[in-house]
């Protein structure tokens, strides 16, 4: 055990969103690019405290602490982002169709918004929320998942010494129901104006009906069932790779890892063949140490982990280890690295000769599991590939450009990527995704700066009188009965 916390009732969460409501009005008063050195301090001490951070994160989560490193730039290399958008935050200036009066654009903040994040990107996932909410001029109620409580708090911490003011920053700690209860009483009371939610599709649909009741956008980052399509030019070694990682890597539970593997016909067995060796050979175990991946986030991960391995069916070829289920002394995984009875380790599993029918190729499984289906042309793949109705992110591995540009087309993906795999985005490209994988939404980059401003117009008249939009506007008409005389015709 890492951290014991209490847990808030939905009173706590009222309570915050009010404390945020009015500290938000003097913060929105701070020039942005004073907020946008915050976000600068926040981001140097994050870098002080890169080690530090990422020790806590794999201690508390499992996450391998390489991996965790990883993670902790993520926050740097937002805060590197944000620090910039202190100076920019631009709005327009836009001519009237009056004389002597002009028009602008201005980006308001939103007020006070709800984020609650799910623990697998305990600290880079809220970052970007934090980052770009705090510099548009929001102040912050957030709720981190309860198994990830004390890397919450050493977030939290560190961007308090940078200046976020508390009330600005509020940290609550609850499960999902009171949390739930908390924000409609929040929104009820008009204290909360935004809600970012990173987590399943599930929550993330009872989120986005609760918000809408109070005519609300929420911002949200769901699940995935994220294909990888590997056609048969592809460099199978490269494919191989970038299934491994993203397939397996964080122990499958990121919602960016790979979740149906969609292979040309032509090189199935060769893929599949070399796939398995290469797991079979990877090293699972402590994740202090050079792991593929550790132990699963947290006992309700395992358990649903657990049903989906009741999916596999007498028409499935399971590869990639000896056994599957929880590794134990009578379950054991060659090579395993550390006591795997100090967590919740569990076999690899790449399942071959999935059905589109089969469970295992329409929902995620938040775990080390990988299922393997094929296709004869490009447009069969891209229909298996959107057939489970995700649309987070979505790999093509081709030597064909024309391959890879035809997929990106067809693909209903959020984030594509060609010969690379489907986790791994870069902080400042926009993040999300369609179907059941969010409402379009997009976090990092500029395109989080709709999710955490508001666009107000503001048109000034200096003409001393008042100026009727429409009806006092000056006209041209033109000649529309002109036509061209012969000598400026083509044919006469
Ligand atoms: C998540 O799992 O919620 O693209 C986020 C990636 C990471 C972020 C994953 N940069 O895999």
């Amino acid at each position: 055990m890492v951290a014991r916390v209490e847990l808030d009732g939905p009173e706590t969460f009222l309570a915050a969103a009010r404390r945020a409501k009015h500290a938000q009005r003097e913060w929105s008063r701070v020039p942005a690019p004073v907020r946008g050195r915050v976000v600068a301090g926040f981001g140097r001490l994050v870098e002080s405290n890169k080690q530090a951070l990422a020790g806590l994160v794999t201690r508390e989560i499992g996450k391998p602490y390489t991996e965790a490193l990883g993670e902790v730039q993520e926050i740097i290399d937002t805060c590197d982002y944000f620090v910039g958008e202190g100076r920019r935050l631009y709005g327009q200036t836009v001519p009237s169709e009056m004389p002597d009066k002009q028009l602008f654009t201005f980006r308001a903040p939103v007020g006070v918004a709800a984020v609650v994040t799910a623990g697998n990107f305990p600290v880079a996932v809220p970052s970007w929320y934090l980052a770009p909410a705090l510099v548009c001029g929001n102040a912050v109620v957030w709720k981190p998942a309860e198994y990830a409580a004390a890397t919450a708090r050493a977030l939290a911490e560190l961007a308090w010494r940078a200046g976020v003011p508390e009330g600005v920053l509020n940290l609550v700690y609850a499960e999902g129901q009171p949390t739930y209860e908390g924000l409609r009483a929040a929104l009820e009371d008009g204290s909360v104006d935004k809600v970012g939610f990173t987590g399943s599709s599930d929550v993330g649909r009872d989120i986005g009906e609760l918000c809408g009741r109070y005519l609300q956008t929420p911002c949200l980052e769901l699940g995935g069932k994220n294909p990888m399509v590997v056609a048969a030019d592809a460099e199978l070694d490269l494919a191989v790779e970038g299934a491994l990682f993203s397939g397996w890597g964080t122990g499958g539970q990121r919602c960016t890892s790979l979740g149906n593997l969609i292979v040309h016909r032509d090189v199935h067995d060769e893929f599949v063949s070399r796939l398995d060796a290469m797991l079979r050979e990877a090293t699972i175990g402590n994740p202090t140490q050079e792991v593929l991946y550790g132990p699963m986030l947290d006992r309700k991960f395992a358990d649903r982990f657990e049903s989906f391995l009741g999916e596999i069916r007498p028409h499935h070829r399971v590869l990639g280890s000896e056994a599957t289920g929880r590794i134990t002394d009578s379950n054991p995984r060659k090579g395993f690295r550390g006591d795997h009875s100090t967590g919740l380790y569990y076999h690899p599993v790449l399942v071959d000769g999935l059905r589109t029918e089969d469970t295992l190729f329409q929902r995620e499984t938040f775990g080390p599991m990988v299922g393997v289906t094929t296709f004869d042309t490009l447009e069969e793949a891209i229909e298996l590939g959107n057939m489970p109705g995700y649309g987070l992110s979505a790999a093509v591995y081709t030597t064909d450009p024309g391959t890879a540009f035809r997929f990106r087309e067809g693909i209903g993906a959020g984030m594509v990527s060609a010969n690379n795999s489907t986790s791994g985005a870069e902080a400042h490209l926009p993040f999300g995704g369609n179907g059941k994988s969010g409402n379009g939404s997009r976090l990092s980059g500029m395109w989080v700066i709709d999710q955490f401003t508001r666009w107000q117009s503001l048109n000034w008249d200096f003409s001393g009188k008042l100026q009727k939009a429409q009806m006092d506007v000056g006209a041209v008409e033109p000649q529309l009965d002109y036509r061209l005389p012969t000598e400026l015709r083509g044919h006469r």
